[in-house]
């Protein structure tokens, strides 16, 4: 990889976080206003000397111009600088002008290759179709086109992102847009390549690697299975604080489990050995303990204090807003399968894509092929009959869950969208309600994260019910836990000591906010229980 792209970056939106000079400014304005009120009307000369009372100015402390205040803040000017494809040494760069067009081409590939297999003359016309759109999407990105509107293609998102191009975007392109919308933009227009044809509407170009990863996470996998099969069950020989202790624990280990599952993803882990894939997904408790150090901001404890209760309380719905498919998802399961059993949580409610969106992440039909293969499936000709079996096991049970309700798979049209969470409870209202009646939203991942932040600039220290806006503020947010492995510059949540943290790491390890090697686990208060009200 090449090591310019960890440069710092704050230097390269020095326009923005220049501060302004409105103090003096306003300062002089104030002064000859004062002049031209005592003159008689008719009579004002502008004085020959301005002076400049500055007493009033603070010394010190001289507010910077970030945050924005929340009226001015919107998608292409996000509450602290907004990262963009241009900022040359940056993550941001590295991804629109090298990461995208790569997994275009991987793209590409896959649907060439889905387009020897073909018989039918038409389905081949129509397939060639796609690939010829994908070309003119390839041109656009590397060619850095400006920004057009999404065709309608019937899909529930158009209006949305039509609206928010239209609003914010207008001449924009892929490279001076905010990294997050481009990045975005650039996912909806591949499935837009598929979506206006008529036999390969649902083709899903990254299909074949997230089984692919699946298939070669085979050590992890049984490590898991082999031990959760059975189902969780206390011992009947121990004091009740035992039992409270030994549930704690378990909450604990696996969160970090679902935590750590969101280290493998595909959109950075292409072309990755079967040896590499092991190490970054080992599961064990020794493994875990360790890795415990690598969570940089970590609200573990405040987040069991929230969940234990929740069955004396209402029963207990906690949602999953999920990220990537296959292993990632396997180790959701196994947490979401711990809080059902130990009556932590009644119900589950999991959010994935309507379509394929960056790379990894979760559409119907790979929770589908997951819990299916589990159950049928021939992926792993190496194990023992007792670790197919575990596999089978947790797949059967899974599957009961889903069929009996307790768990449920649900795709809004607003997370595919280029907005960010700050715009969750303006632009679909509907979601952020069914939401508010949550007791608990896990958003798993950095893409989540990034959006939940506003994917900016903002410095480690701040607090993440600040960094998360509305989703924390408005009336009737819920409570609210990410879940990330760090993948992408915007860090907060880390503490009064963050920015020394975060400055220390970025001497010494050069890279570490895009390695996955740290995490956070960060809780907001939430406002769970006010009303809703919309305007
Ligand atoms: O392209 C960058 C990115 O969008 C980052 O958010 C992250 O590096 C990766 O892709 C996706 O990670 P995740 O699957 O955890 O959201
Ligand atoms: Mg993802």
């Amino acid at each position: 990889m090449n090591t310019d792209y960890f440069r710092p970056v704050s230097h390269t939106f020095m326009a923005e976080t220049t501060p302004t000079s409105n103090g003096t400014v306003n300062a002089i304005k104030r002064d000859s206003a004062v002049a031209h009120a005592k003159g008689s009307p008719g009579t004002y000369s502008a004085p020959s000397r301005v002076t400049l009372h500055l007493e009033h100015l603070p010394s010190k402390n001289i507010k910077a111009p970030w945050p924005r205040t929340p009226s001015r803040v919107d998608p292409n000017n996000p509450p602290w600088p907004a990262y963009r494809g241009y900022h040359e040494y940056s993550f941001a760069h590295a991804t629109m002008g090298v990461r995208l067009p790569t997994i275009l081409g991987k793209a590409i590939d896959d649907t060439s290759r889905t387009l020897n297999e073909q018989s039918n003359e038409d389905k081949i016309v129509d397939l060639v179709q796609c690939l010829e759109r994908m070309d003119l999407l390839m041109a656009d990105l590397s060619g850095n086109a400006k920004l057009r509107p999404i065709i309608d293609d019937g899909e529930g998102d158009v209006a949305l992102w039509n609206k928010e191009i239209a609003k914010y975007f207008q001449g924009k392109d892929f490279m001076n847009a905010p990294w997050l919308f481009a990045e975005a933009y650039k996912y909806r227009r591949l499935h837009e390549c598929f979506s206006v044809s008529r036999y390969w509407k649902d083709y899903d170009v990254f299909y074949r690697q997230k089984c692919d990863t699946f298939a070669r996470s085979a050590d992890a996998v049984f490590e898991l299975s082999m031990r959760f099969a059975e189902p969780f069950k206390q011992s009947e020989n121990i004091s009740d604080k035992e039992k409270a202790e030994t549930e704690r624990l378990m909450f604990l280990e696996l969160t970090q489990v679902c935590l750590w599952g969101n280290s493998t993803d595909l959109s950075l882990l292409i072309n990755m050995t079967e040896d590499q894939i092991k190490s970054l997904q080992s599961t064990g408790g020794e493994h875990l303990a360790a890795t415990e150090k690598n969570i940089l901001g970590n609200h573990m404890n405040q987040l069991w204090e929230t969940v234990k209760v929740l069955p004396e309380k209402t029963g207990g719905r906690i949602d999953f807003v999920l990220d990537n498919a296959g292993f990632e998802l396997y180790c959701d399961f196994v947490y979401a399968d711990f809080l059902i059993q130990s009556g932590l949580a009644k119900q589950i409610r999991f959010h994935g894509k309507r379509y394929p969106w960056f790379v990894s992440d979760v559409t119907r039909n790979d929770w589908s092929w997951l819990l299916n293969t589990m159950v049928y499936g021939h992926l792993f000709p190496k194990a023992s009959e007792a670790e197919r079996e575990s596999l089978r096991r947790l797949g059967a049970r899974w599957k009961q869950y889903e069929n009996d309700g307790r768990w449920t798979y649900e795709q809004h049209p607003f997370w595919c969208t280029g907005y960010t969470f700050w715009d969750l409870h303006s632009e679909a209202p509907d979601l952020f309600l069914h939401l508010s009646h949550s007791d608990l939203v896990f958003f798993k991942g950095d893409l989540n994260h990034r959006k939940l932040t506003y994917d900016c600039a903002a410095p480690a220290s701040i607090p993440f019910d600040v960094a998360i806006g509305p989703m924390a503020s408005a009336a009737g947010a819920p409570k609210v836990c990410s879940l990330r492995t760090i993948k992408s510059d915007v860090v907060v949540g880390l503490g009064d000591d963050g920015d020394v943290i975060a400055e220390k790491l970025d001497k010494e390890e050069p890279g570490w906010k895009i390695s996955g090697k740290y995490a956070v686990v960060l809780l907001s208060e939430g406002r769970p229980g006010e009303k809703v009200r919309f305007a």
